[in-house]
């Protein structure tokens, strides 16, 4: 049986590089289904989303050279419509972005829903409505087409804030003269997309306000483009560091992404030194507890909420954590019980008692995020802590055995 073994309790001392932000990065490499050219594409983080999100585009015919271990370029000059696979559609949930590229590429799409970790039922009417709004007549089942009637302009406002829904509403509005997308989520790897397409040779502005105005892309240009920093890869090795106690430097990062991330852990009395693009984190492990709320950003994000549940489990008193992005993102607690955590759920609430400190346990995780709270858990227990189902953290954090191993973690995988 394969895993993840971690003896506890070893301090963490150093320097860690965060890798490009796997969000973006699934995004940026389906949208080059929309545009034909030669991209170069730097800071690809080594995961398994990235390489999923690769297979995609190969189906599509594209050509991907693997020019060092973290670039990539992509020609999509001769990419031909596909409906890909249930199975591959199904190993992420980004994968959905060829519906909004196919929309601008071909006209039309056919595709099975998308996977992902669950923990909601996650819904994409919101995507669906945007296609409709600009034209796109859509069939709803459980493969899902739509055939365009060109639009010159559109305007659609978002019921709610979606990142997957804003991101291909924005692949699918490249084909039209103007588009107005209101109410539009605002997670900076969104701009990093943007970012990229504007490389290109698309005009997208507005990114950082709730409306963004879309003139499409006529002359595409062969662009170099490199991927933002993962602000939540950033934001695990703080709690891995707060909870083991020791002094790392997180480098390449971009500060102001962490500013809700940062904000919590000083109130839990963490110390995060802020530079130009570093963080340094010093803990003697420990903290007290803190009432947080997740939001979409500039909010705190729902993708740190496992990481905080497992790192307030060992805090001095009381906590809260309200869910409010995802309906059912607590899929971590009975694992972070067993290693005695005092955690109880309340709906979209959980109330947890900070203990003295956790105890290794063998556990499973659930889904990325749960994984990676698994990890930052046991890195603060007492004993040894085996972590099973480890598939789903190798989806979204680059070498993260090596990392932590880099600076005095006691980790390694067991086959
Ligand atoms: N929703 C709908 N209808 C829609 C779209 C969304 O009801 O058409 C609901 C969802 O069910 C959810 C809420 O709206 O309750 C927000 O969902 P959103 O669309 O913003 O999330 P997402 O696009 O499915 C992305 C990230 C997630 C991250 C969320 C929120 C990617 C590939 N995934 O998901 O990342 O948690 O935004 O920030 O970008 C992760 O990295 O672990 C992860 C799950």
């Amino acid at each position: 049986m394969s895993g993840i073994i971690i003896k506890g309790q070893n301090k963490l001392n150093g320097e860690v590089n965060i890798s490009g932000m796997k969000n973006s990065a699934v995004a940026i490499i389906l949208s080059c289904i929309a545009i034909p050219g030669v991209f170069t594409i730097r800071n690809v983080p080594q995961i398994d989303d990235v390489k999923t999100a690769k297979e995609i585009l190969l189906c599509f015919g594209a050509t991907i050279y693997d020019m060092d271990e973290e670039t990539i370029r992509i020609d999509s000059t001769n990419v031909k419509n596909a409906t890909i696979s249930k199975s591959l559609m199904q190993k992420m949930r980004a994968s959905y972005y060829v519906a909004g590229a196919s929309l601008t590429r071909f006209g039309e799409f056919s595709i099975h829903l998308p996977g992902g970790c669950n923990i909601g039922k996650r819904p994409i009417d919101q995507h669906l409505k945007a296609f409709k709004a600009m034209g796109a007549e859509v069939c709803d089942g459980n493969i899902i087409s739509a055939k365009s009637n060109d639009l010159d302009e559109c305007c659609f406002t978002f019921d709610f804030k979606t990142v997957g829904g804003t991101i291909n509403a924005i692949l699918a509005s490249l084909r039209l003269k103007k588009t107005i997308l209101k109410n539009v989520a605002q997670e900076p790897y969104i701009g990093d997309l943007i970012d990229f397409l504007n490389c290109c040779g698309a005009n997208i502005t507005g990114f950082g306000t709730d409306e963004l105005v879309i003139k499409g892309i006529e002359n595409i240009n062969n662009c170099s483009y490199t991927i933002m920093p993962d602000y939540i890869e950033a934001g695990t090795y703080i709690a891995a560091t707060a909870i083991a106690g020791g002094n790392v430097k997180i480098n390449n990062v971009v500060p102001s992404h962490l500013e809700k991330i940062v904000e919590s852990f000083s109130k839990i009395g963490i110390e995060v030194l802020k530079d130009s693009n570093s963080l340094r984190v010093i803990s003697n492990g420990e903290y007290r507890g803190t009432n947080i709320e997740t939001a979409p950003y500039p909010g705190f994000p729902t993708d740190m909420q496992p990481i905080m549940a497992a790192l307030l489990s060992a805090a001095d008193g009381e906590s809260t954590i309200k869910e409010k992005v995802f309906e059912n993102r607590f899929g971590f607690i009975g694992s972070l019980n067993k290693m005695g955590a005092d955690i109880t759920q309340d709906g979209d609430k959980l109330y947890i008692t900070g203990v003295e400190k956790l105890s290794g346990a063998s556990i499973e995780a659930v889904d990325l995020r749960a994984g990676a709270a698994l990890i930052v858990a046991a890195l603060g227990a007492n004993g040894i802590t085996t972590i099973t189902n480890e598939g789903h953290i190798m989806r979204g954090y680059p070498l993260i055995v090596n990392k932590l191993k880099q600076i005095g973690a006691n980790i390694d995988y067991i086959n």
